[in-house]
């Protein structure tokens, strides 16, 4: 009787071990149109009112494609491909964490990790990128940023982390940690501020090193595509409390803040990418030398005259009236009696959007030659599309429509965590080779949340357990 009961269990937990990771290591099937790049000359679109039948067998194809499809793409395919994330934000563990949260914040790893997996070997992108707020918080010593770093690199990336050891070895306190040598590091960025401030610009040891061209992988040996970590407020911090210590160990380990890559420039299809530490535009600042690098830096990449299009990478979106998105404009300061934090009195302590008029200016540096482009933020978790509308050569206004001829699109891109589904938003560019332009599209790929991923893994624990037990009892 009870081996009957266990029996009956038994083929339960393995039904539900099938079907769970099936569905995990097939998901995007379920959801083929936004879970591809958009291809011009295959729109076979799906319609709302399909039958089950229809989704079933949409679904059947496209895992067939998977497996048996052929994946690469010819070679006069010019098509771009890139990957975003939003704010995947991995917690930390301290020695207070309750054991089921560890557990927890372990498994998340994990689970991101596989959504990267599955999307990476689906899609080849040519680049991925994760949209800023890779961690939960600005406010940790430098030992835990290393082990995070090294969590995101090895766990969610499927990276070798032997980059970030030796920065370790080299960087070490007393007690053998991690610890960012921001002394060096600032007196070295201050040289070169004051540099490039005056203009000493045929000194080549002496400048920021902005600019880029052709980069397909930052380590050709080891990685086909292009890892872009944007800096978000919770790994740096906003301009109001970002120090040396923040940035000299972003540097160290995730690379620069600040910088363009540009593409095919002598060519009749040029593009760029532009990462923009968009944190510190504005203050007040507890480091104000910092935003004014930021602004060298736009304007280093206004004087380029680029005539191609840009895709530009940025953290906290650009302003728009409230009702557009989730978050509405909000910009905090800290009080004028801050203790115990006094000094930060009166300094930026937040923003949801940057400011109507540093958006005005970055929008008319960047996307200058008119050309159309494409922006993804990150930051408000939830995602929005919107469009700024060039009025007049200085002003651009958000709207959820298309209301000018020279306009660009900005994605937030909904966040990979769990509690959001896990999403990968996906952009591709086609080159319109009738009007000469690029044309840039955009989907959001969703799995599910982390509850599903655990069931796959928990369920075939449970299953081999069972089935194990069968042989004793
Ligand atoms: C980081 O990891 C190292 C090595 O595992 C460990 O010794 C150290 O205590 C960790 N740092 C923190 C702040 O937990
Ligand atoms: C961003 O992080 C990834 C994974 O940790 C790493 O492979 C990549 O080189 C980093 N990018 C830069 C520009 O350092």
């Amino acid at each position: 009787m009870f081996r009957c009961a266990v029996k009956g269990f038994a083929y339960f937990a393995t039904l539900l071990t099938i079907v769970a990771n099936v569905y995990i290591y097939t998901y995007p099937s379920f959801h083929p149109e936004e879970c591809s790049w958009k291809c011009s000359n295959k729109n076979a679109l799906l319609q709302n009112n399909s039958t089950l039948l229809e989704k079933v067998k949409r679904y059947i194809g496209d895992v067939q494609e998977q497996w048996y499809g052929n994946h690469t793409f010819a070679s006069d395919n010019k098509d771009i491909h890139i990957l975003a994330f939003g704010d995947p934000q991995i917690k930390g563990i301290w020695p207070k964490t309750p054991y089921v949260s560890r557990l927890d914040t372990y498994g998340n790893d994990y689970y991101l990790g596989h959504i990267y997996d599955m999307m990476q070997k689906r899609l080849r992108p040519q680049v991925v990128t994760v949209m800023g707020d890779l961690f939960s918080s600005q406010w940790i010593g430098d030992s835990e940023f290393h082990n995070r770093t090294k969590r995101y690199i090895s766990r969610i990336f499927k990276r070798d982390p032997t980059f970030i050891e030796r920065v370790k070895q080299e960087n070490l306190d007393e007690e053998g940690q991690y610890k960012a040598n921001w002394p060096e590091w600032g007196d070295r960025f201050n040289e070169i501020l004051s540099s490039v401030k005056k203009n000493e610009t045929g000194n080549q040891e002496l400048s920021f090193g902005f600019g880029y061209e052709n980069i397909h992988s930052w380590n050709p040996d080891l990685e086909d595509h292009l890892i872009i970590n944007v800096t978000g407020n919770h790994d740096v911090g906003y301009s109001g409390d970002a120090t040396y210590q923040h940035m000299t160990r972003f540097h160290d380990l995730f690379g620069k803040d600040n910088y363009w890559i540009e593409y095919e420039t002598n060519t009749t299809h040029p593009w760029r990418i532009v990462v923009l530490n968009d944190l510190f535009l504005e203050g007040p600042a507890l480091q104000p030398e910092f935003v004014e690098a930021t602004w060298i830096f736009l304007n280093q990449l206004d004087e380029r005259k680029f005539n191609g299009s840009t895709v530009l990478l940025t953290h906290v979106p650009f302003y728009k009236r409230d009702g557009l998105c989730v978050d509405g404009p909000d910009t905090r300061f800290y009080p004028d009696t801050h203790t115990p934090e006094s000094y930060k009195a009166g300094l930026l302590r937040s923003q949801n959007h940057l400011s109507e008029s540093v958006s005005n200016k970055v929008l008319s540096l960047i996307f200058e030659n008119g050309k159309p482009g494409i922006i993804l933020t990150g930051h408000d978790h939830e995602g929005c599309e919107t469009i700024y509308n060039q009025r007049s050569a200085s002003t651009w206004e958000a709207t959820k429509d298309i209301e000018s001829d020279v306009f660009v699109k900005e994605i937030t891109v909904k966040s990979m965590m769990g509690e959001f589904n896990g999403n990968t938003g996906l952009i591709t560019g086609n080159f319109n080779t009738h009007s000469m332009t690029w044309e840039w599209s955009f989907s959001l790929c969703p799995f599910a949340i982390q509850h599903v991923w655990w069931l796959a893994k928990v369920s075939l624990l449970v299953t081999i357990f069972v089935w194990s037990s069968l042989l004793f009892v």
